[in-house]
């Protein structure tokens, strides 16, 4: 079977889905942002803060466009569609969107500490999740809508279509 390619913003549950889904459908699970700490020997938060965002974003792609076509579910960062080529590469795999309202997420991510761009003050979160939802869209092939069903409704509802 394909891969399934899961994209949303931060705190859309792309990894709680994910990991239940590749249960269910008997697949393997990768998620991007594991892939890019094993790869670099350091927390997401560490990268950011010693190497910055552009080298994040080079670690990203790279670690996605090695992963595999056949087999697997794969979460991927909520920041993956900010580059161009990762768009590029997306759109011609199977990939589903989990859209999250604002308020869900704000609600979610109130306590977090670990996401460098939800702590970064300077920027307005709403705003990115506005643009990059646009961005999700485009390159999604499905569009879930997950904020008035638990995990289990939403991962029987993407099992329903593969
Ligand atoms: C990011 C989202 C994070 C992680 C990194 C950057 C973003 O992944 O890749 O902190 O730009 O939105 P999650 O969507 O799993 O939180």
């Amino acid at each position: 079977m394909k891969s399934i390619f899961l994209v949303g913003f931060m705190g859309s549950g792309k990894s709680t889905i994910g990991k239940q889904l590749a249960k269910k459908l008997k697949l393997n699970y990768l998620d991007t942002d594991d892939l890019i700490e094993q790869t670099a020997n350091k927390k997401i938060k560490t990268i950011f803060a010693e190497d910055g965002e552009n080298v994040f974003r080079d670690l990203e792609h790279q670690v996605l466009t090695s992963t595999s076509d056949l087999g697997y579910v794969i979460s991927t960062g909520g920041g993956i569609v900010e580059r161009q080529e990762n768009r590029a590469w997306l759109s011609t795999k199977q990939v589903v969107y989990l859209k999250t309202s604002w308020e869900t997420i704000n609600e979610r991510l109130q306590a977090d500490q670990d996401r460098p761009i939800w702590q970064d003050q300077s920027r307005d979160k709403q705003l990115l999740l506005t643009k990059r939802d646009s961005l999700y869209r485009d390159i999604a092939k499905i569009t879930i809508e997950t904020d008035n069903q638990g995990v289990d409704q939403i991962v029987d509802q993407i099992y329903s279509i593969f």
